[in-house]
């Protein structure tokens, strides 16, 4: 786990002054940390009832859809918006480096659907929040959401149904 967690590279000052950013790209390069980071996740999930993964643009496409082969069910993209052909469910949250705008198609889910929402990282909580509430109002039943990496720091967790969070690594 430490070598996961020391493949991960932090950038000062991006996206803005202040802010020291956890790069992940260095990890996701290496076949084997990528492997095992999904295998290491999905072993969590595996024998528990989950008909679909929730993936959030751009990053959490990359785990989810690794995440959704593995335990071999289907995808949702969750998407900035404008990408989306079909009739949409809107969210606009707050980021740690300002404001932006999610959506999913609103037929995403059979009532009841048990989803797993992956992203790469936690960090104020505010995107997950919106996705929480997105998968929600579509009548799915949220299972967890999962991350690669979570700044406790940022307190993100506390934003979130209780027992609902699971990170990988934490910094
Ligand atoms: C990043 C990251 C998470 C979110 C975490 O995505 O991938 O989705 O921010 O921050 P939060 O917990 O404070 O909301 P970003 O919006 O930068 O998009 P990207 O994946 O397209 O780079
Ligand atoms: N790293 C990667 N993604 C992020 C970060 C970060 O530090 N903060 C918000 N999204």
């Amino acid at each position: 786990m430490e070598e996961l967690r020391s493949i991960i590279r932090d950038i000062p000052d991006f996206p803005k002054k202040g802010i020291v950013f956890k790069d992940i790209t260095t990890l996701l390069a290496d076949g084997k940390s990528f492997h095992r980071m999904i295998d290491l996740i999905a072993h969590r999930y595996i024998g528990q009832k989950i008909d679909k993964i929730v993936g959030v643009e751009a990053r959490g496409f990359l785990l989810g859809s690794a995440l959704a082969y593995k335990l071999g069910v289907g995808i949702v993209l969750v998407r900035k918006p404008g990408k989306l052909p079909y009739k949409t469910l809107k969210k606009t949250y707050d980021l740690e480096y300002g404001t932006d705008t999610l959506e999913i198609h609103e037929d995403a889910f059979q009532p009841g659907e048990r989803v797993l929402i992956a992203d790469d990282l936690l960090a104020t909580g505010g995107t997950v929040t919106a996705v929480v509430e997105l998968v929600e109002e579509l009548g799915a039943d949220l299972v967890e959401c999962a991350f690669l990496a979570e700044l406790d720091f940022l307190k993100g967790r506390d934003r979130l149904p209780e027992n609902k969070v699971f990170s990988l690594l934490h910094f």
